[in-house]
């Protein structure tokens, strides 16, 4: 049956009429030969697109541009750096932890991305991480909610968000593992939505004869999917006031920061971010500064060489402040980003996308073909009200899972957690940094979340993985 030809609901065919108008009746070519239920399929999916959204996105496609204004003015963005907090950390700490015990705190995880570099097939919180135990990112996630849960008597509901590509996958890996330890009433999962790509002629893409292809949103969707999934209503009615924001890929998250949380509360920010010094001018990590007087990050492809350069009388990076992607974001400004419908801006990739050929064969093509669109968290920034940004060392909190090879590694991530159980057994007088160098350690996080917890520790706690040391 012809497209023209089947009777339709009026609604559908004012969307049809302005789908051809926009330039996009070709996703109905192979209409006629579909199914009923392929024609189902692909209408139901006419039904679901943003018109208005795809209307902007064909022109952002055409000029090859974001959505976003161009910065006049860059500035570094006040920060406190660690020797500043390391003096004032016991006043504020208490503060961050009254919030953990009163149950203010929920934590949201972003899970819904889909690893290409990594090139794992299966979610990547599902990885096997740990060195020894071979835990996987959930895992170790849930260990670490476990011990703050213990630690502040409380349970700290967790929030998953997944896509619609991923979820099944995660739920299933979450009940298969008993929820590693948690109830499974702590967990909840909240998928995003996908956002349909242009190919390079700003047309929609059909990758199935009856399946426009669409990626998930960015992780800036979190903002739109936590208000979709009523996340953010059951957040208001349980009396939850901050959420911690972290991605799935950094395995030494430090979560739930209370000293974070302190100074967040302290200063009535409504979104806080953590940073680390950009290892040199040519790091590639977004930087927190001050964008026309406004905290927000300039990704490292925008930021001016001449800039990213620039240093102080002392040497060092003028625009140093590397965002890590970790933020304490308050439920209230949440759901003030979606009350007027959610507007973070999109950023443009151009990327290989799966497409249909005229053969019947879906390929995928050597060149980028088309481009992608997603939101990014940290364009929430320059929303809010007040902003906190604090300094942390790279080795303690950040070890991200990006690449098959090479930096921010697999390797690289394992290679991290030696590093940073070596560095907390001497900080607790266990060992000299020249013992600690012949010691590969893996700390379980159930029981232990930083040196201080390894204080006295009796040597029962230390079982032999063959030459190396399991610690819980
Ligand atoms: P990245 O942008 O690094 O993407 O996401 P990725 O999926 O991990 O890997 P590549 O780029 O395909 O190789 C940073 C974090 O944001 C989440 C990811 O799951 C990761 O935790 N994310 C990203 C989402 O939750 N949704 C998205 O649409 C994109």
């Amino acid at each position: 049956m012809d497209i023209n030809k089947i009777s339709r609901q009026p609604a559908m065919t004012a969307r049809i009429k302005r789908l051809n108008e926009l330039g996009q009746g070709h996703i109905f070519d192979y209409f006629a030969r579909l199914t009923e239920a392929e024609q189902a399929h692909l209408l139901q999916q006419v039904a679901g697109l943003d018109l208005d959204l795809l209307h902007l996105q064909i022109t952002m496609a055409k000029s090859g541009s974001v959505d976003k204004p161009k910065p006049k003015l860059l500035l570094p963005a006040p920060v406190k750096t660690i020797t500043e907090w390391q003096k004032e950390q016991s006043e504020v700490i208490a503060d961050g932890e009254n919030a953990l015990r009163q149950g203010l705190v929920a934590v949201v995880t972003v899970a819904g991305g889909q690893g290409t570099r990594l090139g794992f097939v299966a979610p990547k919180g599902t990885f096997s991480i740990t060195p020894l135990r071979e835990k996987s990112l959930f895992q170790v996630f849930a260990e670490k909610i476990r011990f703050l849960n213990q630690k502040y008597q409380t349970s700290i509901p967790w929030f998953i968000m997944t896509s619609p590509i991923n979820d099944a996958e995660t739920q299933d890996f979450f009940a298969e593992n008993q929820y590693f330890g948690l109830a499974s009433g702590q967990v909840h999962f909240f998928i995003q939505s996908t956002i349909p790509a242009l190919d390079n002629q700003a047309r929609l893409i059909l990758d199935r004869p009856d399946h426009i292809f669409g990626n998930p949103n960015g992780h800036g969707g979190t903002v739109k999917a936590l208000w979709d999934n009523g996340c953010l209503k059951y957040m208001k009615a349980a009396g939850i006031r901050y959420v911690f924001y972290f991605q799935v890929d950094n395995a030494l998250v430090r979560l739930c920061d209370p000293l974070f949380l302190g100074y967040h509360i302290r200063l009535q920010a409504e979104m806080s971010s953590k940073v680390v010094r950009k290892r040199n001018a040519s790091e590639k990590v977004g930087i927190i500064c001050q964008i026309d007087h406004k905290t927000g990050v300039v990704e490292y492809s925008d930021l001016d060489p001449a800039l990213a350069e620039q240093t102080d009388d002392q040497n060092n990076l003028t625009f140093w402040a590397g965002s890590i992607a970790i933020h304490w974001i308050n439920v209230d400004f949440l759901i003030a980003e979606n009350e007027q419908g959610f507007k973070l801006p999109w950023h443009l990739a151009h990327k290989v996308i799966p497409v249909l050929q005229a053969d019947g064969r879906t390929v995928l093509p050597a060149e980028p073909n088309g481009v992608k669109f997603e939101s990014f968290i940290f364009d929430a920034l320059p929303d809010a009200r007040k902003n906190f940004t604090m300094e942390v060392a790279r080795e303690e909190e950040f070890s991200p899972l990006k690449n098959k090879d090479g930096s921010d590694s697999i390797d690289s991530v394992i290679e991290d957690q030696y590093r940073l159980a070596r560095r907390w057994l001497v900080q607790a007088g266990l060992l000299t940094a020249q013992e600690a160098e012949a010691i590969k350690a893996e700390i379980s996080p159930l029981t232990i979340a930083g040196a201080e917890d390894l204080k006295g520790l009796d040597p029962a706690r230390i079982s032999k993985v063959g030459e190396n040391w399991y610690i819980e």
